[in-house]
């Protein structure tokens, strides 16, 4: 288990004042000065020794994304973008940290602009986290009112902090539809090429992380690269906010070093697997995009990047969805496929098409009311669709049909059979519907 001296999120739970006089004295803001003096180069190489891979999902590595942002300006400004959207369905740390922790990131903030040159940062909330702005806000005017952010602070790089409330849209996380969206323009992702780093906001530099990412930054660079190297595995370093919820005794957010195993954490942190862990069936490790791993897979399987990928999932944001036995697999990846569906922004054919096809043949599948040979004709319809489309979201929508089909063909099978057995014209009732 993660030792307490060696969390970040110390009042993840908000046990604390979020405020900065509380902050500070869990150390935020913590010669922060003296970590700008270090340079903008030393900043990003003490965060590629960290090996900090970046927490909104797809796990690229942070330090190295930094270095990606022109050394010089040509003229034009450079910004950060954080992406606090957390929309993906079971995720729900960043708002943690905005409402428990907010001086984290508005440090992270400031330090992650410097080492790339940036004056000005937006913070880009999810529409419905209407408290987590106010909570944010107030904490951004504290940092200004105590000089630390500003045209004329103590630290003196001058550095403006935004905080910009989205309209409430999935697709507004991914990174180029939230620029968009920022620009006021409606949220549809960018083609890449060419990559935000290049032109971004308004056509300048900008890099686009994760609430987590950055929020962590500062007592990375106060205690050393390596000492977040140090925890987790190779390739998989450092603590992490895992988001447990589904059909344990105890669901919640917990940070934890990367590399527990699904057993422990849930063990150790959430009062064990409902009904015990002879009724697990599977879990959806990463938030509802990732394929689902079944419970044999998944039990003693190490909660990293690698070891998740290795079994065909993956960490994505660690929104670890549990569920029993009592659940309706096919069902469930059904509803799911009807969020993908209701989120396709429908820029490009095979995402806005494909979902909803693919959404009303997993209806049917549920009832069973569908032919065998339509199971192999559904994995064709999600291959052409997975690395097809503009954004993500295409393959988001793919792989939890691909999972189902994978691990739970035989019941997929078992109610084509019941329903052909029995026809009936019963809807199945669906919280969608
Ligand atoms: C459809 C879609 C939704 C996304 N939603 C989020 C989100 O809510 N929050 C987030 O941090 N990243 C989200 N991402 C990933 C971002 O595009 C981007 O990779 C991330 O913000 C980069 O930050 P990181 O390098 O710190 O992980 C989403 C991606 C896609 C394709
Ligand atoms: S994949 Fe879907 S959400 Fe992404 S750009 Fe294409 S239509 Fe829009």
């Amino acid at each position: 288990m993660l030792s307490d001296q060696d969390r970040i999120f110390t009042n993840l739970y908000g046990l604390h004042s979020p405020g900065l006089d509380a902050a500070k004295k869990r150390g935020a803001w913590d010669g922060t000065k003296f970590l700008l003096e270090m340079g903008r180069d030393w900043i990003i190489e003490e965060m590629k020794a960290s090996g900090l891979r970046g927490r909104g999902g797809a796990g690229f590595p942070t330090g190295l994304k930094w270095s990606f942002m022109p050394k010089k300006s040509d003229g034009r400004p450079h910004y950060l973008v954080v992406n606090a959207d957390e929309s993906e369905p079971g995720t729900c740390k960043d708002r943690e940290i905005m409402r428990h922790d907010p001086h984290l990131l508005i440090e992270g903030c400031l330090l992650a602009s410097f080492s790339m040159g940036a004056h000005a940062c937006y913070v880009y909330i999810r529409g419905e986290y209407v408290a987590e702005k106010y909570a944010l806000q107030r904490a951004v005017d504290e940092a200004y009112e105590a000089r630390l952010v500003g045209q004329d602070n103590v630290h003196g790089y001058p550095f403006d902090i935004y905080v910009h409330h989205g309209a409430g849209a999935y697709i507004c996380g991914e990174e180029t539809a939230l620029i968009e969206s920022l620009e006021g323009k409606k949220g549809m992702p960018r083609l890449k090429p060419p990559f935000p780093a290049n032109m971004g906001l308004y056509g300048c530099p900008t890099t686009v992380n994760n609430v987590e990412s950055i929020a962590v930054a500062g007592t990375i660079l106060r205690r050393g690269g390596a000492w977040f190297a140090g925890l987790g595995g190779k390739n998989n370093t450092g603590t992490k906010l895992f988001c447990v919820s589904g059909h344990v005794n105890k669901p919640g957010n917990v940070e934890e070093e990367l590399g527990i195993t699904f057993r422990e954490l849930i063990d150790k942190h959430c009062g064990g697997m409902r009904g015990g862990w002879e009724n697990l069936l599977c879990s959806i490790p990463g938030g509802s995009s990732v394929p689902l791993v079944p419970a044999e897979q998944i039990i003693d399987a190490k909660m990293d990047f690698d070891t998740l990928r290795g079994l065909g999932s993956g960490l994505g944001t660690a929104a670890v969805i549990v569920l029993d036995k009592s659940t309706d697999i096919v069902a469930a990846i059904a509803r799911i496929s009807y969020f993908y569906k209701h989120e396709s922004c429908g820029q490009c054919t095979p995402c806005r098409e494909g979902t909803g096809w693919m959404w009303r043949v997993m209806l049917r599948m549920a009832e069973g009311r569908a032919q065998r040979r339509e199971i192999d004709m559904l994995l064709d319809v999600t291959k052409q669709i997975e690395g097809h489309t503009i954004c993500a979201l295409g393959d988001a929508a793919a792989w939890p049909i691909q999972g189902l089909i994978r691990h739970f063909r035989p019941e997929i099978e078992r109610r084509i059979d019941r329903y052909s057995a029995n026809p009936h014209s019963d809807p199945l009732p669906m919280a969608a519907e």
